[in-house]
């Protein structure tokens, strides 16, 4: 590929002012549209607010009035196209089916940035969280069914299953040990500060939905689970982003936050198939092209450094959507059982190898002690359909006892817990038909 982002001018930030009606455009038909033409609609939103926050915070401690204006200018472009993104989604599109949609992305996305990962601590931190993210999208297609009365495919279009992972009331650990070790910023490379960058912008943008919809249901078992997996979101914010080497100076966040909008906007155009979505893709990138040109100046001029040093001088892919059900599998099959260690250099362990007193299990105590509310919607389909919503091939399905008897912690159980003894039975029913 010989495309250097260093090199390409892309338009220049006086010209990206734009009217209303160019800010706000039509909503795709949330019928039509292909499913990974949402999860990029999905994270490149997130990715606007995430490259708006962050401006926000860099001005707040810049006292150089000229970086203030020029950062003040290319800010409320991020917001506008911010704007121009998120209210793609159609107003008929639910909460809990936008929801789907963000569980869709966080799997297909991570699990595609896990296997470009050259950093192999960070691999499996992606895969870490990743059967995270794989057990909410289980818990919340059971209430698209039946609160929205949908078939989950509908939205994932067959293209990412629904299975039982971890759990999620597993989820909830000690603070200090989803804290995980950074990457060294002179010796990783642009792969994966991009791939971080990129992931921890989703992530952030799932809490943030979570957190600013989940009220929007009057059922107080789909309120509590969405309050309990918006937690989780936090949690995953907290650990990806702690694999950011804290030492970078705001200048260098910046181009690196120009570099993964340039990016991911590059993988967006490259892939995207909707005529419409195609076009603001390649408008856009040509837009961070100009942003990164000053942030690559920026940095020359105050800190006397060479933006490539940190770059590189090639573009890099942090969100091809594709398949991943094979990929997933996998993962699920053999990592249910991790958990976060403390005593090894923030690295990994399993069930079996927990202290009695890890520190999680103090605060899964506390948060499951009148239940967990992700336990509580599998209680319910249960009561309603003898059975759980599940997604995938039959084989796959049989297998959700033995998967909950490795990846279930013993210790500080919820006390609505569904069994093991209870997926048994479940197994038998007949899978539900859509
Ligand atoms: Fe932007
Ligand atoms: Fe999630
Ligand atoms: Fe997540
Ligand atoms: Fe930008």
């Amino acid at each position: 590929m010989s495309f250097n982002p260093l090199e390409e001018k892309g338009i220049s930030l006086e010209k990206q002012l734009r009217s209303w009606h160019d800010i706000v455009k039509r909503p795709f038909n949330k019928y039509d549209i292909d499913c990974y033409s949402r999860t990029r609609q999905i994270l490149m939103n997130g990715i606007e607010v995430e490259a708006w926050n962050f401006k926000h915070n860099f001005a707040r401690t810049c006292p150089d009035q000229d970086v203030q204006n020029i950062i003040a200018l290319s800010r409320r472009i991020e917001d506008m196209q911010q704007t121009t993104v998120n209210w793609l989604t159609p107003a008929c599109q639910t909460v809990l089916e936008t929801t789907l949609g963000y569980e869709q992305v966080a799997v297909d996305l991570t699990a595609w940035l896990a296997q470009n990962e050259p950093d192999d601590y960070v691999k499996e931190t992606f895969n870490f969280g990743l059967l995270e993210d794989f057990d909410h999208l289980y818990r919340y297609s059971q209430w698209a069914y039946m609160v929205d009365g949908i078939d989950p495919d509908d939205i994932l279009q067959g293209m990412t299953d629904v299975v039982l992972s971890r759990p999620t009331q597993n989820h909830h650990n000690d603070n200090g040990l989803r804290l995980r070790r950074h990457y060294d910023r002179e010796t990783a490379s642009p792969q994966t500060k991009v791939n971080i960058y990129t992931l921890v912008s989703g992530e952030q943008q799932t809490h943030n939905f979570y957190a600013e919809h989940g009220m929007m249901y009057a059922n107080d078992d789909l309120r509590r689970t969405f309050g309990e997996i918006c937690d989780v979101e936090e949690e995953h914010v907290t650990m990806y982003e702690s694999l950011i080497d804290p030492n970078e100076t705001p200048f260098e966040k910046l181009l690196l936050h120009e570099f993964t909008e340039v990016c991911t906007y590059y993988n967006c155009y490259k892939d995207e198939e909707d005529d419409k979505l195609k076009q603001i893709w390649e408008e856009f990138l040509a837009f961070e092209l100009g942003h990164l040109q000053i942030a690559a100046d920026l940095l020359k001029k105050h800190e006397d450094r060479d933006p490539e040093e940190i770059i590189g001088n090639k573009i890099v892919l942090p969100c091809h959507f594709e398949t991943q059900k094979e990929y997933v599998t996998n993962v699920l099959e053999n990592e249910i059982d991790k958990r976060l260690d403390g005593e090894e250099d923030m690295g990994y362990t399993t069930i079996d190898n927990l202290p009695d007193d890890w520190a999680s299990y103090d605060v899964q105590e506390i948060v499951n002690a009148e239940g967990s509310p992700t336990e509580q919607t599998i209680q319910l389909i249960k009561t309603s359909i003898n059975t759980d919503i599940v997604i995938a091939d039959n084989k796959l399905r049989k297998k959700e006892p033995a998967l909950l008897e490795k990846g279930l912690e013993e210790k500080a159980q919820a006390p609505n817990t569904v069994t093991v003894e209870d997926y048994e039975e479940m197994v038998q029913v007949k899978p539900m038909e859509f």
